[in-house]
């Protein structure tokens, strides 16, 4: 495939920005404190300590009242209709909040920021509102604040930029012991529901040098879990004919760095060689979560997926015979334009088949731009609701019984807070991934603590320490 020039943002706009960023900070009327709203994946969390860091350099501090900031920040995601709504309707608010306090600022960046007219239509219609760009345009932030500042209007709705990648930018990181790198940027893939390839972009590959470096300063750091973030990881380097992704992660595996995990894979791409290697790397937790989407071959046609039930079922069996305790989680959608009730049961069937940890899972949701919003065949509210509820009970018959079968044995878990309801009880998540409480002293928080599981609750484990 040829693509467009997929241009490192240059080290020159990077320092531009960091001079604007100063001169922003000197400024009377710089705000003073920012809050941040997240929605939708874990990309979009990492990309939200990437504002932070930027806004900690512009010499503001987090305000964790939102109310109370100088700055409120929207970091938005449009992968289903209910994520830009319940955005939409916080993002209106805040025209309530500048009533009273006109100085506040509202900027608006992430996903939905991208999406073909949006930015405008923001503009125009949302006067409260001061800025926005979308998720290639994060190292502007400083620039659009000034641009806010001034009045520049026009300019401060700018988005369009995809085809970018760039080092060095600060990260306010959240967790001590825990952190995201990410390994590429964009989606190749245009699944026929999914609007990730139009809002995100081409595929990216960062070049592995920088990602080991910024793995070593972790690791120095004290950091004890890194989670590996691209849409699609296995085809890491793909863009770039540099390493693939098993060997990003053998290079990895040798920074010392105690847990890694990665996620999305795409079944489609899951090579032998990256089993070979999660098999062999005593770094990589033994969990993987792997979409299926579906357990029918007319749907995954339909969704462009191009793998078929029988290869997803061949990797899980690979997965497997690799790693017996591999714990695996996925990705399921119902009600997709034209699914029957036989292909539903297909998917039923699946989930008793493979007997996942765990599933996330959604109603069809029609994104427009994308090809499956102009399929025929839409599928009933209540067909959809009922799908979904059945589609749940299964899975969480299937979660307790796997929780069962783990009591009596041995788990590592990263402890990384205390429990809500009883300070004495530590919680963590193991190795496979799955949250657990056991009683510890806090001082262990950051720590892999050895336990044996003991019990479970509807989506925890209980366990005790291994003195
Ligand atoms: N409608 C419903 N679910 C979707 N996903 C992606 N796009 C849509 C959509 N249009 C789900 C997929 C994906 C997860 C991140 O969100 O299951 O794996
Ligand atoms: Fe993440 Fe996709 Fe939502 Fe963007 S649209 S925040 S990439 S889930």
């Amino acid at each position: 495939m040829t693509r467009d020039a997929v241009l490192p943002i240059a080290k020159e706009e990077i320092l531009r920005q960091e001079q604007i960023a100063r001169e922003v900070k000197n400024r009377p009327d710089c705000p003073r404190t920012y809050h941040i709203i997240t929605y939708g994946c874990q990309m979009n969390a990492h990309d939200s300590e990437t504002l932070g860091g930027i806004l900690e350099r512009m010499g503001m501090r987090a305000e964790e009242e939102r109310d109370a900031a100088d700055l409120i920040l929207f970091n938005t995601c449009c992968i289903r209709d209910n994520a830009e709504r319940r955005a939409m309707g916080n993002i209106i608010f805040t025209k309530e909040i500048k009533k009273t306090k006109p100085e506040l600022l509202v900027g608006v960046c992430g996903c939905m920021a991208q999406q073909e007219g949006f930015s405008d239509r923001l503009r125009k219609r949302y006067p409260h509102v001061d800025f926005s760009f979308g998720p290639g345009e994060i190292y502007q932030l400083p620039e659009r604040v000034l641009m806010a500042l001034e009045g520049r209007r026009e300019e401060a709705f700018k988005a369009g930029e995809d085809s970018t990648l760039y080092e060095g930018l600060p990260v306010l990181r959240s967790s001590p012991f825990f952190a995201y790198i990410n390994i590429m940027y964009g989606c190749d893939n245009f699944c026929s529901y999914c609007i990730v390839p139009y809002v995100r972009g081409r595929e990216r590959s960062r070049g592995m040098a920088d990602i080991i470096k910024e793995a070593e300063a972790l690791v120095k750091d004290g950091v004890q879990e890194i989670m590996l973030l691209g849409q699609n990881v296995n085809s890491y380097g793909n863009d770039t004919n540099g390493p693939r992704f098993h060997e990003l992660l053998r290079a990895l595996g040798e920074t010392g760095i105690p847990r890694l995990r990665f996620m999305t894979s795409n079944p489609k791409d899951l090579s032998d060689d990256l089993i070979a290697e999660m098999a062999r790397n005593p770094a990589i937790c033994p969990h993987l979560h792997l979409p299926a989407q579906s357990g029918s071959d007319n749907m995954l046609r339909a969704m462009n997926r191009r793998y078929t039930r029988k290869t997803y079922l061949d990797r899980v069996r690979a997965l497997r015979a690799a790693m017996p305790d591999i714990g695996l989680s996925t990705d399921l959608i119902v009600a997709f334009p034209g699914e029957t009730e036989e292909d539903f049961m297909d998917t039923l069937s699946l989930v008793e088949e493979v007997r996942f940890d765990s599933a996330f899972t959604f109603i069809y949701s029609p994104r427009s731009g994308t090809t499956a919003a102009k399929l025929p065949g839409r599928i009933d509210p209540d067909t959809a609701r009922d799908r979904i509820t059945r589609l749940i009970a299964v899975q969480e018959k299937i979660t307790a019984e796997v929780f069962e079968s783990l009591i009596g044995q041995e788990a590592q878990v990263l402890a990384d807070g205390t429990s809500k309801r009883d300070e004495t009880q530590l919680t963590g998540k193991t190795g496979r991934g799955i949250a657990c409480n056991f009683e510890g002293q806090a001082g262990q928080i950051g720590q892999i603590v050895p336990v044996t599981i003991t019990g479970f609750g509807s989506n925890t484990l209980k366990a005790k320490q291994i003195m």
